[in-house]
């Protein structure tokens, strides 16, 4: 069977772990995964992860479906429309991303690959992280939610009562990776 293609973008907001749970629940699932990382989203992996390069041995995934790209490569593959995709995932994304996403920049692959994603009528998800989070913010996932773009805040429940950090990363991760229809059995679920 062929698996799934989806991309994830990294940015340089904070919760690097969502970023490498994500990418192992969906390599763990059954998808092959197309990585791009921005600047600032190297930094975060490392600051709150201790992630110092971007491999497949970093994140604990099998190499084989793992295909890294480079942020500032625009003639990337995943910079393109005719590149495949089941859907892209940025998480965790920023203000400043949610910002150029919104206004149409495409400057990073990490930008150009969701903006291509939008205009081929993929599924997009956020996964914002800001607090708090001010009016041009506001207007800026207004205008993605109208684009037809997922955004899904980084915000943990708690009713299935996580007793460790690693659950709420998973409640979270658990619930981006059902965003792209990758199907998966932790114990997140209400029912
Ligand atoms: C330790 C650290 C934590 C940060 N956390 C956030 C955050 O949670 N949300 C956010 O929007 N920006 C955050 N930033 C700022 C972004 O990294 C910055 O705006 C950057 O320009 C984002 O670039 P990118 O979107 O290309 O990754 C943080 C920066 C640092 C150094």
């Amino acid at each position: 069977m062929v698996p799934k293609k989806i991309v994830v973008g990294v940015t340089g907001a904070s919760g690097a772990p969502y970023a490498v749970r994500v990418v192992q629940l969906l390599i763990e699932y059954g998808a092959q995964v197309h990585l791009a990382v921005s600047t600032m989203g190297r930094r975060l992996l490392f600051e709150e992860s201790n992630i110092k390069t971007l491999c497949a041995e970093q994140f604990k995934v099998d190499a084989q479906f793992l295909v890294i790209h480079n942020d500032n490569d625009l003639g990337s593959s995943i910079a393109s429309g005719s590149f495949l995709h089941n859907g892209m995932i940025i998480v965790p994304c920023s203000s400043n991303s949610v910002g150029a996403i919104a206004s149409g920049l495409t400057n990073t692959l990490v930008q150009r690959a969701a903006a291509v994603t939008i205009k081929e009528n993929r599924q997009l998800v956020l996964a914002h992280r800001e607090t708090p989070i001010s009016a041009i913010d506001v207007e800026n996932l207004t205008k993605l939610s109208r684009a037809g773009v997922t955004i899904a805040p980084l915000s943990p429940g708690f009713y299935m009562q996580p007793k460790t950090i690693d659950d709420l990363v998973d409640f979270m991760a658990g619930k981006l990776v059902d965003l792209v229809g990758i199907h998966h059995d932790l114990p997140v679920r209400w029912c």
